[in-house]
């Protein structure tokens, strides 16, 4: 029986808190989410380049810095030591000849593989897609290539590399998103790149220049539309490392609209396979998409996403910014009658956070009249599965399911 809770807060629910403590003070109009990371004005979509470095989360996005819908693209950059306090910077790629700046990764190059360090020092090194929209508009397939550019301050301003592109399009309209990562094994770096219906691997010794290594997909998982932002991630199970290869796809999710699908399986640096039949989703929800993992994090797969959909991403009610970022999440695996599935569960470090808290422990029906954050802690343990409704004075409701 599916039991219902009925939580009623008076005005509107802010879901927590973030931005405050660097003393910017408009992050407080209505709709602003107050824990999860959103940008102080303007558009924003995927979480770009998340690298931690010297004890600083760099985390960039997605960003068009000349309005509320999306437009030229941007890297935007905020900086927090603990994922959860943010202070946005500079924006630090802009468009250029090649074109718009879309999604992708970063990666502190520690053996200065590229040559692009300074001084004995690692540079970071950003890989991204660089869409060019007259191109595109030409009709022709090679209008997403990938570039590089790096830093050598520790990602607070970006040279782009002079020979870019450093991956030109073999002629696939949708080649973009790459996701790097560091093979130890083999000593080299390797590019996971949606294109179109399914992923294409690619290696490096230097980040700059790559070979093409394998395709997956085509038969596999959801193809209700175009795969996008991938990751191929290693999470230790049991002294064990099982390979989970993250796929975003819009349209395609079963809610709607955009999600992210994943699928586990083993790679050997040249090859990622899996036996997996069914299609699995990182969230059975319809507000968290294009995520991806935060490079340098050793054994620890820190999560980020985009808290919306490409179904109704440019018309959520707020006017001074557009979106949000999950918040951080951490992955790891659990076996159920032999079958892997990725449990991801909001980082420990939130629990560091001073809001009202309220218990409601055998209570079925509960008004709480609050104006502001507030964290519920409920004991649901006596019931098998249940609805939680949050609403508003409006009536505008929120409803969170476990079944
Ligand atoms: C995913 C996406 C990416 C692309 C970016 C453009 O939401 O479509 O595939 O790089 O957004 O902003």
């Amino acid at each position: 029986m599916k039991r219902k809770l009925f939580i009623t807060v008076a005005g509107l629910i802010f879901f927590i808190l973030s931005n405050s403590c660097y003393a910017q003070t408009d992050y407080h109009e209505p709709h602003r989410p107050q824990i999860h990371f959103s940008p102080r004005e303007h558009w924003m979509n995927d979480p770009n380049g998340m690298v931690y470095y010297n004890g600083i989360y760099n985390l960039f996005f997605q960003y068009y810095p000349k309005g509320n819908v999306w437009g030229p693209m941007h890297w935007g950059h905020a900086i927090s030591k603990d994922l959860i306090h943010w202070a946005e910077q500079p924006i630090a790629l802009y468009p250029d000849s090649l074109g718009y700046i879309f999604s992708g990764s970063a990666v502190v190059d520690v053996n200065n593989t590229s040559g692009l360090g300074q001084n004995g020092k690692p540079p970071l090194v950003a890989v991204f897609t660089q869409h060019d929209p007259e191109g595109e508009k030409a009709g022709t397939t090679t209008f997403q290539n990938q570039s590089i550019a790096y830093s050598n301050d520790a990602g607070k301003t970006w040279v782009k590399y002079k020979n870019n592109p450093v991956l030109k399009n073999p002629g696939i309209k949708d080649f973009r998103d790459p996701k790097v990562s560091w093979y130890e094994n083999e000593k080299k770096w390797i590019m996971t790149l949606a294109t179109y219906d399914r992923i294409t691997f690619f290696s490096s010794k230097d980040l700059r220049n790559w070979t093409k290594e394998s395709e997956f997909g085509k038969d596999k998982g959801a193809h209700g539309g175009v795969w996008e932002c991938p990751d191929l991630v290693p999470i230790i199970y049991q002294d064990k490392e099982v390979w989970v290869l993250l796929v975003s796809i819009n349209p395609g999710s079963p809610h709607g609209g955009s999600a992210t699908q994943y699928f586990i399986g083993q790679f050997d640096g040249h090859a990622f396979t899996s036996s997996q039949t069914e299609t699995k989703w990182i969230d059975d929800g319809a507000d968290d998409y294009a995520g991806v993992t935060w490079s340098n994090t050793g054994k620890r797969k820190i999560f980020f996403g985009w808290m919306s959909n490409w179904q109704y991403g440019t018309k959520v009610p707020t006017e001074k910014w557009r979106s949000a970022m999950t918040i951080p999440r951490e992955l790891s695996l659990e076996k159920i009658n032999g079958n892997y599935f990725l449990r991801s569960l909001p980082i420990t470090e939130l629990s560091a956070i001073s809001v009202k808290q309220t218990n409601l422990t055998g209570e079925i029906q509960k008004d709480i009249s609050y104006n502001g954050p507030i964290k519920l802690q409920l004991d649901l343990t006596l019931l098998d599965d249940f609805t939680i409704e949050l609403k508003n004075i409006k009536n505008e409701r929120c409803m969170i399911g476990y079944e």
